[in-house]
Order: C-alpha cells, then sequence, then structure tokens
C-alpha cells in the first residue's frame, strides 16, 4: 500500500511525527476496518463454562491504533483470536458479530468488501490471512519453524498469497521487508537460534506486513524483550503504521507501554471492556477505578516516579456467574449498589470516553479526586529516533 493511496484518515496526518491522536470523535463510521458487536466466548459448555469474553463491543477504524490493555487473563487474546476465527475447542463463541471492511476489491470493483467474520468459509478466511488481515500471536517469539531459514519463511507466506512473483522478485521483497524492521539482508540466510530475541519479534513483524495488510494484529509483541527494544520496536511499530497506514490492534498488559502507541485505548477486566478513551486522556486522567489502579502499578513513562501501588486482589472466577460490578471486591471506591447491579459501559463525555463504573452516572455525590482529573493536552511520547543501521538487539 503506497502512501499516496493510503486511507482517508492517514492521508490527513501522514508523517510519522504527528503527534495528534486520532480521536474516536473525529473517525467516521465509513473509516471502520473492523466493528465486532455484543461479542461472547466461552471455554467449554454447560455450566462450567469459562465466559472469557462478556458482550464486547469494539470498532477499529482505518489507520488507527487501537490498544487492548488489562491483567492476564482478562480476556485480551481470546477476544482477539476469536474475532480472527483462530480459536479452537474448546473455544465456543456464545454470540456477537464481526466484521471487516476492506478497502476496493478489486475483483468485483466495490469500493468496501464486507466480510462477516462469523459467517465466512475457512477457504474466504484464509484467503485474506496475511493478504488483509495479519496477526502476531503472543508466542510469536517461537512462532519461527527452526529448521528453516528466515528466506524461507518469507519465501513460503509469498508464494502462497502471490503467485504472480517470481523467485527473484520474491528475495527482493524479502530484503525490503527487512530492511522496514532495520535489519539487514544477511538475516535471510540466518537460522532462527542464531537471531536474539529482538530480532525474531522484527522477522515476525516483517511477515506480518509482507502482503500490505489492512489490519494488523499484534499480541503482546514486546512483552518476552528488554525495555530497550521494546522502545525501539514500539517506535518503528509507529513509523511503519504512519507510512503504509494500516489499522493496528495492539494489546498488552503494560498500559503505560501502550500510551506510547496508541490512539486510543480499551482497558478490559474480567471478559469486558470496563473503559475506553483516546490514550493520552486515559492516561492522564482515568475514569474507571481498574484503570487507576493499572496506572498506579505501572512505572510512569515521563516525569516524575510514583510509588508503585500493585491491585489488591485477583480477578473473580469467570466459570462463576458475575452479579453487580466484577471489580467490586478489589474496588476501593465500590458502593452498595455494585455489589447487585451490573455497570453498562456508557459515553461518559466529550471525546469518545466511554466507562462501565457508577460512580460516573451522575448520582455519586464523592467523585474520588483521583478519578476526576482534568483531561490535560498532554501530547504523547515523541517518536524514539528511528535506528538507521542494522539494530542488535
Ligand atoms: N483453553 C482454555 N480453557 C479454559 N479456559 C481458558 C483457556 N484459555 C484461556 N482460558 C481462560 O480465559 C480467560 C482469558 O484468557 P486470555 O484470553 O488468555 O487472557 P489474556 O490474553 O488477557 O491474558 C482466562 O481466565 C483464562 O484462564
Ligand atoms: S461500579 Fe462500583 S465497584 Fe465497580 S468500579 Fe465502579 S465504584 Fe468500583
Ligand atoms: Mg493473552
Amino acid at each position: 500500500m503506497s502512501t499516496s493511496s493510503a486511507p482517508r484518515a492517514l492521508r490527513q496526518s501522514a508523517s510519522s511525527n504527528d503527534e495528534v491522536s486520532i480521536a474516536p470523535a473525529a473517525l467516521e463510521s465509513s473509516d471502520l476496518v473492523l466493528e465486532v458487536k455484543d461479542f461472547s466466548v466461552d471455554y467449554g459448555w454447560g455450566e462450567r463454562a469459562v465466559r472469557a469474553v462478556r458482550n464486547v463491543d469494539l470498532d477499529v477504524h482505518r489507520s488507527q491504533v487501537l490498544g487492548i490493555a488489562g491483567e492476564s487473563g482478562s480476556g485480551k487474546s481470546t477476544l482477539v483470536y476469536a474475532v480472527t476465527r483462530l480459536l479452537r475447542s474448546p473455544a465456543v463463541i456464545s454470540g456477537g458479530d464481526a466484521r471487516l471492511f476492506l478497502d476496493a476489491d478489486k475483483n468485483t470493483g466495490s469500493d468496501v468488501r464486507t466480510v462477516d467474520l462469523m459467517r465466512a468459509s475457512e477457504r474466504e478466511l484464509r484467503s485474506i490471512r496475511w493478504s488483509q488481515i495479519s496477526i502476531v500471536l503472543q508466542s510469536a517469539l517461537n512462532a519461527l519453524n527452526p529448521v528453516l531459514r528466515i528466506s524461507a519463511e518469507f519465501d513460503e507466506v509469498l508464494k502462497t498469497h502471490r503467485r504472480d512473483m517470481n523467485r527473484h522478485q520474491r528475495r527482493a521483497r524479502a530484503v525490503e521487508l527487512l530492511e522496514l524492521v532495520g535489519l539487514n539482508e544477511d538475516r535471510l540466510a540466518r537460522f532462527p537460534h542464531e537471531l536474539s530475541g529482538g530480532q525474531r519479534q522484527r522477522i515476525m513483524i516483517a511477515l506480518a506486513l509482507a502482503l500490505d495488510p489492512q489490519l494488523v494484529i499484534m499480541d503482546e509483541p514486546t512483552t518476552a524483550l528488554d525495555v530497550v527494544t521494546q522502545r525501539e520496536i514500539i517506535s518503528e511499530l509507529r513509523d511503519l503504521r504512519a507510512r503504509f497506514g494500516f489499522a493496528m490492534v495492539f494489546i498488552t498488559h503494560d498500559l503505560a507501554l501502550l500510551v506510547e502507541i496508541a490512539d486510543e485505548i480499551a482497558v478490559m477486566y474480567a471478559g469486558t471492556i470496563v473503559e475506553r478513551a483516546p490514550a493520552a486522556s486515559l492516561h492522564d486522567a482515568p475514569r474507571h477505578p481498574y484503570t487507576l489502579g493499572l496506572l498506579n502499578s505501572s512505572p510512569p513513562l515521563h516525569g516524575k516516579h510514583h510509588e508503585l501501588v500493585g491491585i489488591p486482589g485477583s480477578p473473580p472466577d469467570l466459570a462463576q456467574s458475575l452479579v453487580g460490578c466484577s471489580f467490586r471486591a478489589r474496588c476501593p471506591f465500590a458502593l452498595e449498589r455494585c455489589a447487585s447491579e451490573t455497570p453498562p459501559l456508557v459515553a461518559i463525555e466529550d471525546g469518545g470516553r466511554m466507562v462501565a463504573c457508577w460512580l460516573h452516572d451522575g448520582s455519586a455525590t464523592n467523585l474520588p479526586e483521583a478519578l476526576r482529573r482534568e483531561v490535560s493536552l498532554s501530547k504523547r511520547a515523541a517518536p524514539q529516533p528511528r535506528a538507521t543501521k542494522e539494530v542488535g538487539s
């Protein structure tokens, strides 16, 4: 996808130095690339089923980076693997819809082709995976075949999906992709065990971008890496997104890291989204007690360090039916009604902020100070300088 053919939202702000987040209010529904509605996933059947994802609504717009944050076990991976139909038994999609809106279909000449992901055949799914929607799985660092050279990994993907390419063209494309992620051509001759974790993760990212997909899903792509390499990869991903205009869903348990890359962040707890807001607003002025807890328990990216305070307790057992607010047992601000009434995810203020918490329904008289901070105009973290030569890590 060249920059000149980039989608509308990207053409408005195609520079990687453009610090303005794409606020949801400014996005048009015609810019949707993924729409998920009332989506639920269980593991197992009947009374003992683990209800891992519960009635989630989610949309991702063209060239937007949507971050999904939450502690381990909150349902992040289950949600995206189920939406992309990668989950296998005992996972059951127990309700909801997911649709992909793809730009300009060469075959029919239509502007937007809609793929109903829940009803698509395996054949149709195969035709869009890699080429339109690519996924870097949580275990990606071990995903490369240990007995294949890196060149063979690229060759396989390109051979399968780009039959028009000959061997030389495939090689040239592999070299181009490696350059995009800051790696030299000589890496193509290596085996995975000859590369560092950071280099293998870069190769996974290059493979994910090989066919110019419209949506890239990254599940904890930097979790196993050291902090410096994490920051370099985040910075490179921001550059690549700005250059090629793909939309991205970026999943991590590290909320502070997510603020560096996401335009908007959805926070998941016990299988539901409890807050969704533009990244800078969510970081500066959280509204849900769980978001506040996540921020207090991770080191700040910039400015003064604060004392790190973990969230006491543990998430509820998802095999039990949940009554009231699922965060109640750990919430320092719980109200009486939180024990019996489940707060819906509702818009609470301008700028596209949504929150599921009774403290914000207008009736609470004592809203804690920590949950009513003003939304500052702070910008996102400045991107780190892009590596111009081969990265060592
Ligand atoms: N194969 C499985 N069988 C039963 N429960 C599972 C299975 N895989 C995941 N779960 C449960 O589903 C919930 C969500 O898991 P997951 O989507 O992996 O969370 P996250 O990606 O946020 O860490 C967790 O409570 C987890 O224990
Ligand atoms: S609804 Fe109640 S228990 Fe849940 S987060 Fe809000 S105040 Fe806490
Ligand atoms: Mg996960």
